[in-house]
């Protein structure tokens, strides 16, 4: 493993193509869809900003320049704010850019899986820890996602999954992990022995599902390099990073906050109306619009 234990980078596999949530996902990436008034991304940045990340590795694909585009100057568009007096969201839009440098893009070539598009990043991660954020799940916590997972890491060392329970007849659609019976919990830090990408229902052996953001040794490179197709045909990175079990530890951390998964219609609207009721500025104006639709 390597000697670093600070984790700095994070992968955002960002080359999807939003099959749940089309049409628009034709035309706009689903990790820059709006919810309530800034990108999916937006959020995710946020959150890996608060945990430290100093630097961002997207895995993209066909038709997603415009995530480049949203993190670099809008020259024309930086002028007119100025030239209007809006300086609160001029700032607002400069306070997100990148400092230089801090972003890199590489292209997944082919859609051949999550593992896949995990190991694209590994020359630009090198041989240190890593985290990984599946930029589709917005976490509402009090205290960030990510930061959570650092946090673990930093007493556990090793890799780590952040997971939250789900109900069982959900269990098919994500990855699930096993607590392992004879290393007890220690408060939100589950040991595990072994995990599952998207088991029938009835098989999964838990009901904690692997809700999209990782801690990973640099090790799990060298067995994504040679990984097989698993579920749906797709290089998984939940298989590779069970083979990683073999040699290195795994925890699972419980995710103090929820999950809101906008990679699927109803998720993307809950996500939406959770993020404005929780804003000061129009959770009051949210709640009388939402309580009028439904009265
Ligand atoms: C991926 C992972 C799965 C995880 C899920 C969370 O699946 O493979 O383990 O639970 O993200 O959204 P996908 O949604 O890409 O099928």
């Amino acid at each position: 493993m390597a000697a670093q234990t600070k984790v700095r980078k994070a992968v955002l596999p960002v080359a999807g193509f939003g099959t749940r949530v089309l049409p628009g996902t034709k035309v706009v990436a689903k990790e820059l869809l709006n919810v309530v008034d800034r990108p999916i991304l937006s959020y995710i940045v946020a959150e890996a900003r608060a945990a430290g990340i100093e630097h961002f590795v997207f895995v993209t694909g066909r038709g997603k320049a415009a995530i480049e585009d949203y993190f670099d100057h809008h020259v024309e568009l930086e002028a007119a704010l100025e030239s209007k007096g809006k300086t609160a969201l001029l700032n607002e839009i400069r306070t997100e850019l990148p400092r230089p440098g801090e972003m890199s893009f590489v292209r997944q070539m082919q859609p051949l899986g999550l593992g896949h598009a995990v190991w694209c990043a590994r020359d630009i991660v090198g041989d240190e820890p890593f985290a990984v954020m599946l930029p589709d799940m917005i976490m509402a916590a009090a205290r960030p996602a990510l930061g959570q997972l650092v946090d673990a890491h930093a007493r556990t060392g090793g890799n780590l999954i952040l997971v939250e329970p789900v109900p069982e007849a959900e269990v098919h659609k994500y990855g699930v992990v096993a607590p392992d019976p004879t290393r007890p919990r220690q408060g939100a830090v589950i040991p595990i022995s072994g995990m599952v990408e998207k088991p029938p229902v009835g098989t999964a052996p838990s009901n904690l599902y692997v809700n999209g953001r990782y801690i990973l040794q640099p090790e799990i490179f060298g067995l994504l390099a040679d990984q097989t197709a698993g579920a749906g045909g797709e290089i998984q990175l939940t298989d590779a990073m069970a083979r990683l079990m073999a040699s290195q530890p795994f925890h699972a951390v419980e995710l103090d906050g929820h999950t809101h998964d906008c990679g699927d219609k109803i998720g993307l609207l809950r996500a939406n109306v959770a993020m404005a009721l929780a804003r000061p500025d129009l959770g009051a104006a949210a709640r009388e619009a939402i309580e009028e639709l439904l009265g």
